[in-house]
């Protein structure tokens, strides 16, 4: 049977949620809250119930899980009230602003015997399951470097995203999916170090991009860049590994990827470049690089709800852990920490 779903916040991402609960086909929608009146209207035109107030919400004993899908500041209290009420709860990315915040919310999740989650769905993503699959197979070896970048030039949105006291900021925004992202490619290693600097070319209240880089123990390297002033993008990934490199250029564009098959060459053929020949930076052969294209792997994001679903009635176990969520909050406290200081911190956890 179908479980009940209640959905806070009717904005853009809440509008999202409404139909892709729907379409995960386990869901069956009794209603949205939302403080602003229009979106109350808008609601009850699209012929969705609309709750007169959170309590009214948490007091529907039909609702057996609510998204909350509001402004990053005001997750903590909606989150805890909603746990508190008896009902498991996924929460919008980023979960929260803080670790404390966090550890208060799986404080109420443990209390109330419910299920706490966050709405990773960038795990879903081709590019991300496409760099995952090459570093699980080891296809071209271990990753040395991965670079995850997201490059747009609009600025960041003209609404509580451009302001600090709502958790705005790049970082936040679409940090936490690619820092989420490459921990999990990275799951075996061990952070050493992180260091972060922040653009401010559009806003000066918080970061409308930034540079990160994580170094593991091992020296490998993860490098996370989101720009949204850069009016030509660079490529979505770039691999750097043991024996060959990666390439996705575009979302949803097949990965590129060239593997070494013998270090040494017979014979290199120099490049003429303007000022002289190069021998060093001179392409490779067919006989020493095999060059291919991986077939775009499947994917579907109505598996977040599906998994959900099944762990409330302990089928399965939650995709996105409170472990994961404590550890991509702790790494985007401490890029936070090396812009403000500028420098490189050891990173502890
Ligand atoms: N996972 C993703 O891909 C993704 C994409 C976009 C946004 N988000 C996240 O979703 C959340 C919402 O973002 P958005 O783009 O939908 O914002 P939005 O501004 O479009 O919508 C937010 C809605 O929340 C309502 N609201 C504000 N405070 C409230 C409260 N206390 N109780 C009930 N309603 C309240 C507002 O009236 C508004 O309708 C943020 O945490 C954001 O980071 C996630």
């Amino acid at each position: 049977m179908k479980k009940k779903i209640a959905i806070v916040g009717y904005g853009g991402m809440g509008s999202w949620h409404v139909n892709h609960a729907l379409k995960s086909d386990v869901l069956e929608l009794a209603g949205i809250y939302d403080i602003d009146e229009e979106k109350v209207i808008k609601a009850r035109s699209n012929g969705i119930y609309a709750y007169s107030s959170l309590d009214e919400l948490i007091n529907d004993k039909s609702v057996e899980l609510v998204t909350i899908a509001i402004p990053n500041d005001v997750h903590l209290d909606t989150v805890v009230r909603c746990l508190e009420g008896g009902k498991n709860v996924i929460c919008e990315k980023p979960v929260a602003l803080s670790s404390d915040d966090l550890e208060k919310m799986i404080e109420a999740s443990k209390k109330s015997n419910k299920l706490f989650t966050v709405h990773q769905n960038r795990r879903w993503d081709v590019d991300y399951l496409a760099m995952q699959h090459l570093a699980n197979t080891k296809e071209i070896g271990k990753p040395l470097r991965i670079e995850s970048r997201i490059h747009g030039s609009r600025g960041i949105p003209s609404d509580w995203r451009g302001e600090k006291e709502h958790g705005g900021g790049m970082i936040l925004d679409w940090g936490i999916h690619l820092i989420d992202q490459l921990l999990l490619i990275y799951k075996d290693e061990t952070i050493d170090t992180i260091n972060c600097t922040v653009t401010n070319i559009t806003n000066k209240e918080v970061d409308d991009g930034f540079y990160l880089t994580i170094t593991f123990k091992s020296g490998a390297v993860a490098f996370v860049e989101v720009g949204t002033y850069n009016f030509i993008a660079m490529p979505r990934f770039y691999m750097k590994a043991e024996n060959g490199s990666a390439l996705i250029k575009d979302w949803r564009e097949k990965t590129q990827v060239a593997k070494c098959l013998h270090w040494h060459e017979s014979e290199v053929i120099p490049v003429q470049t303007a000022a002289g020949l190069t021998k060093t930076m001179a392409p490779r052969d067919s006989v020493t690089l095999k060059e291919y294209e991986l077939e775009i792997p499947k994917s579907d994001v109505h598996d977040f709800y599906r998994n959900f679903v099944n762990a409330i009635d302990g089928k399965e176990a939650q995709i996105v852990t409170h472990d994961q969520m404590r550890l991509d909050m702790k790494v985007m406290e401490c890029a936070f920490k090396s812009a403000e200081l500028n420098q490189t911190i050891k990173f502890e956890y």
